[in-house]
């Protein structure tokens, strides 16, 4: 190459990484028992600066909150829709007109969608191959559907792709490859994409590569100048996140795509749950991820080309995630499951912290606890029951309860189950052991949450003010009879 072309074209690429706007989303899941009405979140979303939001699926209730808000969107298409609509583009249409089209209008009132994410991680190895033969097919459909309805320059059709699509097994970046299983595969995707200019979807994980492979320290996770470095082929690498990238990237490049645009779907660091999950590790996360996007330098294999829009998983706790890969699932969140910050982000805000939701509806201040009066050898049984429904990941080994003395884990296994179920009066019996109070149980990092009121136990109202009733009179009862336990 002369050395006039390259300097043109060096010239070219600093102008086009500096004119790319750095975009940084969150992503919004609703696995929760109780979740935060869509209006409240879309305010959290406004009053915090975020101005891209990645959703797992189209549910009216949150498009119709975030209309108007030009608020940009992905909407997603779950795992077990895939194969109705690889084999339907009737199925592909209604999809697309249900689900998108109906939300284009004009005049400002509609719904900024920009990406239809086909499937969430349906690659993932755990999956073994259920969804791989589907996933091209549905896209393909996806995007027929799209042309037809005119909208297929302003939504790109992408699938997010798990962390463990690619790999290295000598943990060099110069290694990566796509894992061999869906070596076809992933040539059609990234043919399909690239056909029409999308880019592909990865989630990147340092906090699952601590944890799954052991020759990563927390520092290295963790962005610390400090850490120690890794060498490969005369390129240095000073943090995780670019291991994995630079992974990624080689394996684009040997599958043919060297060009192919990145978008980070998921990237973040849980809170509770397990060791090294704290709200101070995940702030130090976060904050070395954010200056590293800001900074835009790249990494050794795309200087000066970071990727091109990050989603930080996640907005909001959500206490029914599965917790088949560990307890820490249900801790993702920047925000607990009621909108309260848990640490300091940089979202654009600047030095502002973070604003909580505003009017959270709880359910009244009422815990369920065990009654220390009572013969307690099998409470355990009852514990590990309401644990078998409801979220006690903060119990587990390293988790924010774990260290609270039995039969305070008793207590919280009680309340979880009581919240869940809008803490209506039966649900607190675990045959006699469970007792009502008003007295806040939470012990130093230990939080005995109190449920949010859903639309489901607005719509219980009438029965609920029985229960009031019946515990009201029983409480009377009880302090007429001299028991009275507080
Ligand atoms: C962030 O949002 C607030 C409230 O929505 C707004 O007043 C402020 O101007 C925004 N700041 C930036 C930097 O966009
Ligand atoms: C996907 O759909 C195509 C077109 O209908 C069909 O030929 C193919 O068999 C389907 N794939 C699978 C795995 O069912
Ligand atoms: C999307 O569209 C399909 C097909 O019309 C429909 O079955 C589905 O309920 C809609 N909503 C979501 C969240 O997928
Ligand atoms: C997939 O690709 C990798 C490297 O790119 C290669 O080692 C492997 O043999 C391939 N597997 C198949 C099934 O083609
Ligand atoms: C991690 O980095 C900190 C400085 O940020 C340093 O004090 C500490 O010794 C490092 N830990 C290890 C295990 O290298
Ligand atoms: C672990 O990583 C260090 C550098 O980070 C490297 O020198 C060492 O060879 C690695 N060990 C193994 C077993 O991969
Ligand atoms: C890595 O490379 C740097 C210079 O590029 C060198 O100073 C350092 O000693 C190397 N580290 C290892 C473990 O080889
Ligand atoms: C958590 O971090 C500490 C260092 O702070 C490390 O020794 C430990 O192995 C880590 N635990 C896990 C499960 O990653
Ligand atoms: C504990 O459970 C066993 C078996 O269900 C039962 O026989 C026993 O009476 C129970 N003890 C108390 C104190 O409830
Ligand atoms: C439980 O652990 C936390 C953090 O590890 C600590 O701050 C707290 O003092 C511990 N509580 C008890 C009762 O040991
Ligand atoms: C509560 O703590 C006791 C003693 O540490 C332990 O044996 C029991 O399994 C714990 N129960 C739950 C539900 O965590």
């Amino acid at each position: 190459m002369s050395p006039k072309l390259s300097l043109i074209l060096l010239l070219f690429a600093i102008s086009t990484s500096a004119s790319r706007v750095l975009a940084i989303g969150v992503n919004w899941g609703t696995t929760a028992s109780h979740p935060l009405p869509p209006p409240q979140v879309v305010e959290l979303l406004k009053s915090n600066n975020i101005t891209k939001v990645k959703l797992f699926d189209a549910d009216p209730l949150v498009l119709q909150a975030l209309s108007g808000s030009n608020i940009a969107v992905t909407v997603g298409i779950s795992n077990s829709m895939l194969r109705s609509l690889n084999s339907s583009k009737k199925v592909a249409e209604s999809w697309v007109h249900d689900n998108v089209t109906r939300y284009f209008s004009n005049g400002g009132t509609g719904v900024r969608i920009e990406y239809i994410a086909v499937g969430d991680e349906p690659f993932l190895q755990s999956y073994g191959e259920q969804f791989h033969p589907f996933v091209i097919g549905a896209a393909s459909n996806i995007q027929i559907a799209l042309i037809r309805a005119k909208l297929e320059n302003k939504v790109k059709v992408v699938v997010p792709c798990s962390f463990d699509t690619f790999q290295s097994e000598s943990g060099l970046p110069s290694r990566g490859h796509f894992r061999p299983d869906l070596n076809k595969t992933m040539i059609e995707l990234l043919t399909f994409l690239s056909k029409h200019q999308s880019p592909f979807f990865v989630n990147i994980s340092p906090f699952l590569s601590l944890h799954q492979k052991k020759n990563i320290s927390l520092n290295f996770s963790l962005f610390k100048a400090a850490a120690h470095p890794r060498n490969d082929s005369h390129k240095t690498y000073k943090n995780s996140f670019d291991v994995s990238y630079d992974t990624l990237v080689t394996a684009l490049t040997t599958a043919g795509f060297p060009q192919m645009d990145i978008v980070i779907g998921q990237i973040g660091w849980p809170t509770d749950g397990v060791a090294n999950a704290t709200s101070s590790i995940a702030e130090t996360f976060m904050r070395g991820l954010m200056d590293h996007l800001h900074g835009k330098l790249g990494t050794p294999l795309r200087p000066r080309d970071p990727p091109i829009e990050t989603y930080i998983f996640s907005l909001l706790d959500e206490d029914e995630r599965s917790i088949a890969t560990g307890n820490f699932e249900r801790h993702w969140g920047v925000f607990t499951f009621d909108g309260q910050a848990k640490y300091r982000v940089d979202f654009g805000q600047g030095l502002r912290n973070l604003v909580n939701a505003q009017n959270v509806k709880y359910l009244p201040s009422r815990w369920c606890v065990v009654n220390n009066n009572k013969d307690l050898s099998n409470a355990s049984a009852s514990a590990s029951e309401a644990c078998s429904i409801a979220d006690c990941s903060a119990l587990s080994h390293g988790g924010s309860c774990f260290n609270i003395s039995w039969p305070g884990n008793i207590s919280y296994a009680f309340n979880t189950y009581y919240q869940q179920n809008d803490q209506s009066a039966n649900s607190c019996d675990f045959g006699g052991l469970g007792l009502i109070t008003t007295v806040d149980p939470s012990v130093e990092n230990c939080r005995f949450s109190v449920q949010l009121q859903s639309s489901l136990s607005a719509s219980l109202h009438g029965s609920w003010l029985v229960q009031w009733m019946v515990l009201l009179i029983l409480t009377f009862l009880e302090y007429l009879l001299g028991f009275a336990y507080y």
